[in-house]
Order: structure tokens, then sequence, then C-alpha cells
């Protein structure tokens, strides 16, 4: 039992790294060698040699006996280091051989993480048998202390000291010539640039200044020469392809709309104190408004040939953004809303009057009132229509809601439907968590949206967790009737209860829909943290 080969040690490994699922684990324990091998892990049925062992081992040591051996085995493992050569973690790039990746001087057998890699198996794949460093330089968001610590558990030895990584490999910034940020932004990740307004800023203006408007970015910002500039439109049938440059997109209606956009991520930090979840911590500010200017996609596809068709059928949208396969950022939305005049979609060039600065989209970016921000395609290249969703990634694999039982697992992408619109959200800027207010009176400010156009008709505010309720007086624009694409303020000033030390303040957005917020982020909490739009809570002290 205890000369176990390397495959032994191998699986060992691969089964400390599952140790959450302990069925599979011990099977694996119990598979010392090919014969042994399970065919699919069955602890009832059948006769297999893999029960059998299981059954024998079971016995013998009992299951925590095994559990622990594999431990030490595991541990022993990860401490007797094996050298590899270049060749031999490039010859490890499917499942059938492993997958193998360096970073430094490294090696790791990804081969059981590549399904559950949040950015998608095909972008782990493309570093498979090589190094990640030049990945990890365009996604930055690797940089980090627990993906490390979630890199080093599947570590299986040293690259040799002769084939560490030639300093001849590219790994330039792709970043460096992102725009320069505003220093308010409260930024969640560097590259690619993400970054929020901090909440006092936030409702300070019901237009959001350009330089603070939240920013969502997948990818290195492309740096688009406006007079070369071309937007592609494919076709309908025995319609015309147009190749538009910003003069000929100018030359259409200019519309202008007062339209929020809200990251699908928004409030994703609350998410994460329930249970963890992958994405970036988002806090309240994944949401912004402005009012932008541009021609109406429906006129734009109207001289392309495209008109409402009776079968199913989908806008496709790519940006100017790509990654180091060439693979654009993408996304679409349905023909029906793309075609409708009132649901007003733009090819926006203006943002708040100013051309779109680099980081939301310049020259031009798609705009959907009323849907997710990741339906509005920055630095939009090219623009289709097809049977079918974009094939995007974006579109496919991600922004899409689960059951909070579903986990990374069993997810299964293609079983939900795309997020479009988003439900009715609102949240508390001021005062913030943890902050002292004043006895005697305190104000409290926020926002409040909801998606498809449906127009926030009630704020409802707390300051006994949800006990007693008051009702806060609604700022900023009137609302047309189903075409309420931007967010209203709200604020609330009321007396501090006599003799109260603390408040637990609360509030809750009602739409025209009489949709209402959830109370609690457990009972909605999803494996990518989307759609957090619990009934929010700050906990402030009461000064003396
Ligand atoms: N378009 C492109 N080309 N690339 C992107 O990374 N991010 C999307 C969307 N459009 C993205 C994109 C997402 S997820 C959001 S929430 C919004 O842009 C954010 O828009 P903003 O950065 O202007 O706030």
């Amino acid at each position: 039992m205890l000369l176990l080969h390397r495959a032994m040690v191998l699986r060992l490994q691969q089964a400390c790294r599952l140790k959450a699922v302990h069925l599979r684990l011990c099977i694996q324990a119990c598979s010392t060698n090919e014969s042994f091998q399970p065919q699919r892990p069955s602890l009832t049925s059948g006769d297999n040699s893999s029960t059998r062992g299981w059954r024998v081992m079971g016995t013998l040591l009992g299951l925590g006996a095994v559990l622990a051996y594999q431990d030490h085995r595991c541990r022993a493992a990860q401490e007797s280091t094996h050298i590899y050569t270049k060749e031999e973690v490039s010859s490890h790039t499917s499942p059938e051989t492993g997958i193998w990746v360096t970073l430094g001087s490294e090696v790791f057998d990804v081969t059981e993480f590549v399904d559950l890699h949040p950015g998608g198996p095909s972008k782990l794949m493309l570093a498979a048998g090589g190094p990640l460093e030049p990945f990890w330089a365009l996604y930055a968001v690797h940089n980090q202390s627990h993906v490390r610590e979630l890199l080093a558990q599947y570590k299986i030895g040293e690259l040799n000291p002769e084939d560490k990584v030639a300093p001849t490999v590219e790994t330039s910034d792709p970043y460096a010539d992102d725009p320069v940020r505003h220093p308010a932004l409260k930024v969640n990740s560097q590259r690619p640039f993400n970054a929020e307004p901090p909440p006092e800023l936030l409702t300070e203006n019901y237009i959001t200044p350009n330089p603070i408007f939240f920013t969502r970015n997948h990818l290195p910002v492309p740096n688009v020469d406006p007079d070369s500039y071309r937007l592609h439109v494919v076709g309908a049938p025995g319609g015309q392809s147009l190749s538009l440059s910003l003069d000929d997109l100018h030359k259409f209606p200019k519309y202008e709309i007062t339209v929020t956009l809200q990251c699908a991520g928004n409030r994703r930090s609350e998410m994460t104190q329930v249970k963890e979840v992958k994405g970036l911590e988002w806090r309240t500010g994944a949401i912004s408004t402005a009012r932008w200017g541009g021609a109406r996609l429906c006129d734009v596809l109207a001289q392309a040939g495209h008109q409402l068709c009776e079968t199913e059928a989908h806008v496709c949208f790519e940006g100017l953004d790509s990654d180091p396969t060439g693979t654009a950022y993408g996304a679409s939305i349905p023909l029906a809303r793309a075609m409708d005049p009132e649901a007003e979609v733009l090819l926006a060039y203006e943002m708040n009057g100013q051309p779109l600065p680099r980081d939301h989209g310049f020259p031009v970016r798609v705009v959907v009132p009323g849907v997710v921000g990741a339906r509005h395609v920055k630095w939009l290249g090219r623009v289709s229509v097809q049977p079918e969703e974009s094939y995007s990634h974006w579109q496919r694999c991600d922004y899409k809601g689960f059951s909070p039982s579903v986990d990374w697992d069993t997810v299964d992408f293609d079983s939900a439907p795309s997020i479009q619109e988003l439900p009715v959200q609102s949240a508390i800027t001021e005062p913030q968590d943890g902050e002292t207010v004043e006895s005697g009176e305190v104000t409290i400010k926020g926002y409040a949206w909801s998606g498809g156009g449906r127009a926030v008709i009630r704020v409802d505010v707390s300051l006994d967790g949800g006990l007693t309720w008051q009702v806060a007086e609604l700022d900023g624009e009137e609302q047309r009737p189903r075409k309420a694409w931007a967010w209203r303020l709200w604020q609330l000033q009321v007396p501090v209860p006599a003799g109260q030390k603390e408040l637990n303040i609360v509030c809750k957005a009602v739409d025209d829909g009489y949709n209402v917020q959830p109370d609690t982020v457990a009972p909605i909490w999803n494996l990518r943290g989307v759609l957090s739009n619990a009934w929010h809570r700050v906990h402030v002290h009461v000064a003396p």
C-alpha cells in the first residue's frame, strides 16, 4: 500500500484538491493502479474492482483514516519536488494528456480546474502547455493572493532551471495605453480597469459626470482613430451591408435620452458576505446615469434592409476590444427590441454633450435602455442579425442567473436565459455603513431604478431594520410611461428617535409593476453574484 507509484501520487494530489467531494476523493485514493481504476464512481451497485477496493480499504482503515492518509500523501507529494522540462509541460495540452501550465519556475496540473475557470475554459486553454504570465499580464485580475493560493493547490513540481520562461516572452503591458482615470474612482481591478464612484459622489448629481461614471472593462481599451473608424453593419438578404464613418452616423436623425446603466454585478460584495462568489467586488456604485446622444439603431438597421420578422432573431454587437486570440467582446439583444422605435436603442456617440470618453466606448457604443450594462457594447465595430443569440462568451457563459443550489460543479450555462431587463433596485448612499450620525435629525439619500422602462413609484425607508417604514421623497426627472430609463434619486429627512444609540437603516423600492426587492440576499445568492438587489441595509451609530 505504501509503495505508491507516481500515477497514484498524482491522482492523490488531484483528489486532494477536491476535498469537498469526499466520495470521489476516496475512490481516487483507492485507485492505486490502472487495473484498479474505477469506471465511474459507484458505491451502491456493481462489483467492479474499485468498489471492492473501496470496501476493503474502508473496512480496514475507516473513512477518516483514508482521508488522513490521503492528506498526508498530498502533502508528501507536494513536498517531494518533481522537475519537468519545458517539452514535458508543452505536451500536456488536453484533458487526455492532462493540462499543465507554468508560472515562474512552478508547474501546475490544472486539468480539474479548466471547466471551473470563471473566465471560461477556452481562456485558460490559451495557456495550456506553457506559461501563464502573458495571459495574466492581460487579465491582471489574477494577480491576487487568493488566485495564487488556488493555483498552488494544483502544483505538481518545478520547471527545469534551464527551461525557465525566457525573458523574450512577450509580456509587455497591453494596458499601457489605457486612459488616465479620475482619482476619486474606487478601483476594483486595474487591468482590465473596473471602478465605481464612491457612494457620496454617486448621488451628488442626477446626471453622473463623465469622469466618475462607473467603468466596466473586460479587456484593454482600444485606441480608435475617429477618422478611419468604420461601423460595419451586415445587410439583410436583399438589403445592403453598410460601412459607416462617424460622419455617416451623424447624418441619421439624432436622438438624446437619459439612461441609467447598471452592471449585473452591482452590489455583488453583499452576496460574497453570504457565500463566496466569482467576480469583482462591486459595492453600490456599478450604476450611473448619462444623457446619451446618437443615431437610433432601428434607423441604421432599416437602412441595411432589416425589418422585424416573425421568426426569432437577434442583433449581435462586436466591440473593437479583443483578447490575445483576437476574440472581441460581444453581446446581443432580440431583434424585436432593436427594431422597436419605442425601445429607443441608440448607437451613441455622445455622453453628456461630449464625445464618448475612451473608457465608455469612443467613438460609438450601443445604449440599450432598461437593459443590463453587458449589452451596451462599447467601441462598436460590427452589427449583424442572426437567428440565435451572440456566440460570445459574455452572452452565453456569463451574465446569467441561477438557483442558490447551483455550484461550479453543476452549473449549466445553456440552461438559463441571458440577463436582459434588470429587476428593481435601490441603495442607500448616505449615510454609509459604520458612520456616526448626529442625534436630532438624519438625512438618508440613495438611488432607485428598475429595468425594462418600469418607473420607480415609491421608495420605503426604515430606521429599525424593517419593522416600521417611511416613504422617501423622489427627486430627478419625471418618468415617461414605459420609458422610465433613468434612476430616481431619493431622500428622507427624519428625526432620530430619542435615546437611540444606533440605527439599522434599510431601503426598498417598488416599480410600476409593483415589483419589490427581496428582503435578504441568501435566497437570491448565485455563483456569479449577479442580480444582487436585496433590501439595502446600513448600520450607523448615533452621536451621544
Ligand atoms: N463593451 C465592450 N466592447 N467591452 C466591455 O468590456 N463591458 C460591458 C459593457 N460593454 C464591455 C462592453 C459591461 S459588462 C458593462 S456593465 C458596460 O459596458 C459598462 O459600461 P461603462 O464602462 O461605460 O460603465
